[in-house]
């Protein structure tokens, strides 16, 4: 197992998957990657590149399907742009989400690492302090759990009465509990070696929730809940596209703020200065994207 003395953190990097097939969505994603498509005014991708940017995190690597890593690097280039360093990688077969922290060693390297999925978005109130705080945690693993009514669709967690994790489950027919657990987690150095010794599941993928449960059998898991002033959807079915566009379009109506605008939020994180934030509206003037970007200014 590489690097057991890991001594101070370093660095947290991040790494977006966005290489799914996207079945869920067939005939609209059969010939474009679905992290590609809109929310709104903006790529799905933007959203979980914001979260990244808002966790503190500005060296990201995308791991992308052969056939659309040249539409990810004409969309997003090097990530110089907003202050950001960002590389690309291909999986060859979806594998499974696991796969990706194996693609991922040699960028990961020594440091720790912050996995998304690139149809996950998450917005609401002191999200960045949450995942930062998650990300300065020392040692093992930090996931969340999120109440939903359809917990059979994803990962889900159980609790005792003490809120102690007592099992994780992916996609149970019989869910132990309402909170599903959403497609962010942070890891430590360790997990590139548990993500190589984990067996493909019945549907031939490497799942997180394996990755999740070796954790949890350590007694190096912690779960951490999203309150109600955060909001996930998972935007890899037609109606989750459909309310999560709704909410984003909504929201920016009412409260005048944009969610998922990365050149707003590299600034905000010090990643640009106000000079670069000003030529970034210019180049995207004839839009309310861009309309929106020169209002900061
Ligand atoms: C994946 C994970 C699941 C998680 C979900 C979040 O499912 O396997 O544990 O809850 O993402 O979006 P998928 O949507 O890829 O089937």
């Amino acid at each position: 197992m590489r690097n057991v003395n890991r001594g101070n953190k370093e660095k947290m990097k991040g790494i977006i998957l966005a290489a799914g097939k996207g079945t869920r969505l067939y005939p609209i994603t059969q010939a474009i990657s679905k992290p590609l498509l809109p929310i709104y005014d903006k790529p799905m991708i933007y959203y979980p590149l914001s979260t990244l940017l808002l966790a503190g995190i500005s060296e990201i690597l995308f791991i992308v399907a052969p056939d659309s890593i040249d539409a990810y690097r004409s969309l997003l280039g090097d990530g110089s742009r907003i202050g950001a360093k960002f590389e690309y990688a291909i999986q060859p077969v979806a594998r499974g989400i696991a796969d990706a922290l194996i693609i991922g060693e040699d960028f990961i390297g020594d440091d720790d690492v912050c996995l998304i999925l690139g149809d996950n978005i998450f917005c609401g109130q002191n999200l960045s302090n949450v995942l930062k705080k998650a990300g300065a945690q020392k040692g093992g693993a930090t996931v969340f759990g999120y109440e939903v009514k359809n917990p059979c669709e994803f990962g889900v967690v159980e609790f005792d009465k003490k809120k102690n994790v007592i099992s994780l489950e992916e996609k149970p027919s019989e869910p132990k509990s309402n909170y599903a657990v959403p497609g962010i987690y942070f890891y430590d150095n360790r997990v590139i070696e548990i993500a190589k010794n984990i067996k493909p599941s019945a549907r031939g993928e490497l799942e997180i929730t394996e990755v999740n449960k070796k954790y949890l059998e350590m007694g190096q898991l912690r779960v951490q809940l999203f309150g109600r002033g955060i909001t996930w959807f998972d935007t890899g079915s037609p109606d989750g596209m459909l309310e999560a566009t709704k909410f984003v379009s909504r929201s920016q109506a009412k409260r005048g703020r944009y969610i998922g605008c990365i050149e707003e939020i590299a600034w905000q994180q010090g990643l640009i200065s106000k000079a670069k934030l000003v030529k970034e509206s210019k180049n995207l003037r004839s839009t309310a994207y861009g309309k929106y970007i020169n209002s900061l200014c």
